[in-house]
């Protein structure tokens, strides 16, 4: 029987997508760099029903492309051109199976959006503290798929420190399963965290066990002005020290950045502080009821005396909390909508963030004359989205022609300060020629044996993450 028919008959002819009505939206990436083409979409609704397509999709050596919220950065869940895979999108698998306060932990499907997740711990008196601007619509599967990151990452760690278990099924159908809430277990490999952070190409994840944690009661945000960028590292340690670590985020936005949002983002507000050519917003929390704004209040007072800051504002309210959080999380969007830009998501050890602002900045000022740096981000890991976008009124065309040269020198020089070319949006099909470059063979070759190990035809998201030999 044709594998469509046959597909039909294992989930049902409703969960089959053929009509470009239904595929299109979902062939192409969203920032559009991306446009493939696919046999079908396919959405099965339970463990058994992924483990029934892959099975034949195995056996016809048919390739498939997991696909999540479709929010991921490098175009790791669109198909190639050729119209020969399926894309096997989880969005149906979308129950909580259980929120289990007494073990801080909650098995999610696939298919739950990040922000469901959220309100499931929340519901149950905990929190999930992972945060992305895409949480409305990018899925549990793919944040384990892409190791998601965020604003929360310096407290919390990313989603390969929040996954307690993962269940998933390989390239032949075969179902894995370690969904029980342990925070010990020495049994072996480490299957799961082989998983997470393995963009679709080793198994389809169908099923994650997460770590919670107790819910906060306390919050205390700032927006901080600084006096030049090399003061994140000192304000760091002192916020961290000052607060006895309770500092969850630490993100840094430029002077340009915070101009953009304001032109670009009409329900956002200037906070008001002092003018200055980088900001910080801060925020700390606690489960326990504490006066976190005093906390916060002395550090940066302590700060400003020793001149790592110069001026700060503090929510005095939830919605001028809310306010200052709108304003960082715009920031792709009002990139987006000023125009071309050019993205590179990088990280440093966070010591060397001064040298490589400095010597970041240098570098776009003499290779792209027509764009200006926007480099913002998760300074509290060492992680900065230095991004560059065109200046109004200068040529698209022009601008987007020093893309190679541009990436080649800021990769250069994060290999050089000993850092990455992929931070945490992973490597998909846009960082192919990255990991080539600069992966050691010695990496490489290993990469390519656990990928023969465990799918040997090569089906699972065929062309992502890792560049031909
Ligand atoms: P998709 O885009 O659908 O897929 C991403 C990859 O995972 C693909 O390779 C796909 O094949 C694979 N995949 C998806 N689901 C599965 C599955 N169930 N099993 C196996 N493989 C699967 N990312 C950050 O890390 N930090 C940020 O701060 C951040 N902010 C963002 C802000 C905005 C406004 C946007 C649009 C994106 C942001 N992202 C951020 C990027 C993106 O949201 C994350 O990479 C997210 O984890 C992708 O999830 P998704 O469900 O959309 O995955
Ligand atoms: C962010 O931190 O805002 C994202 O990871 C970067 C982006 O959306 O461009
Ligand atoms: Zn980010």
């Amino acid at each position: 029987m044709e594998l469509l028919a046959r597909l039909r008959e294992l989930i049902g002819p409703e969960a089959v997508l053929t009509s470009p009505q239904d595929t299109e939206p979902l062939l192409t990436d969203h920032r559009r760099l991306y446009h493939g083409a696919a046999r079908a979409v396919v959405l099965p609704a339970t463990t058994e029903q992924v483990a029934d397509v892959l099975r034949l999709c195995h056996a016809a050596a048919v390739s498939v492309v997991p696909q999540g919220g479709n929010t991921g950065y490098c175009g790791g869940a669109t198909p190639d051109a050729s119209g020969n895979s399926i894309v096997l999108g989880l969005r149906r698998m979308n129950r909580i199976r259980s929120v289990d306060a007494a073990n801080f932990a909650l098995v999610a499907e696939a298919g739950c959006t990040l922000a469901s997740v959220q309100q499931a711990a929340a519901t149950g008196g905990r929190l999930f503290p992972l945060s992305l601007g895409s949480e409305g619509s990018c899925q549990i599967g793919g944040n384990l798929a892409t190791n998601a990151g965020g604003t929360a990452v310096l407290r919390y760690g990313m989603m390969r420190d929040l996954t307690l278990g993962v269940e998933a099924v390989l390239a032949d159908g075969s179902v894995l399963s370690q969904l029980a809430p342990l925070r010990k277990d020495n049994t072996g490999y480490d299957l799961r965290h082989l998983l997470i952070g393995s963009e679709g190409t080793l198994a389809v994840i169908t099923a994650a066990c997460l770590k919670l944690f107790p819910a906060q009661r306390s919050v205390a945000t700032a927006w901080i002005a600084l006096p030049s960028a090399n003061a994140v590292i000192e304000l760091l340690a002192l916020l961290r020290e000052g607060s006895a670590d309770r500092l969850s985020s630490c993100e840094l936005v430029p002077a340009a950045a915070l101009a953009l949002v304001l032109q670009q983002i009409p329900a956002v507000r200037d906070p008001g502080a002092t003018a200055s050519p980088w900001y910080l917003l801060a925020e700390l929390t606690s489960s326990a009821v504490e006066p976190l704004d005093e906390l916060l209040e002395g550090t940066i007072t302590h700060a400003i005396e020793l001149g790592h800051a110069t001026d700060a504002v503090l929510a005095c309210s939830e919605e001028q909390r809310q306010n200052l959080w709108r304003l960082r999380e715009s920031v792709p969007e009002a990139q987006r909508r000023a125009g071309a830009s050019l993205k590179h998501d990088i990280s440093v050890p966070v010591a060397s963030l001064q040298a490589l602002i400095e010597r970041g900045s240098a570098l776009v000022a003499s290779l792209v004359p027509e764009g200006f740096l926007v480099a913002y981000g998760h300074a509290g890991d060492g992680n900065l989205h230095f991004n560059v976008n065109q200046r109004a009124g200068t040529d698209a065309s022009k601008f987007l022609a020093h893309e190679p040269a541009l990436k080649r020198a800021i990769h250069d020089l994060v290999a050089n300060l000993d850092g990455s070319f992929s931070a945490e949006h992973g490597i998909g099909q846009l960082k192919l020629q990255e990991l080539a470059q600069y992966a050691r063979p010695a990496e490489l070759a290993a990469m390519r044996g656990i990928k023969q190990a465990l799918d040997p035809l090569g089906i699972l998201n065929p062309g992502k993450l890792l560049p031909q030999p």
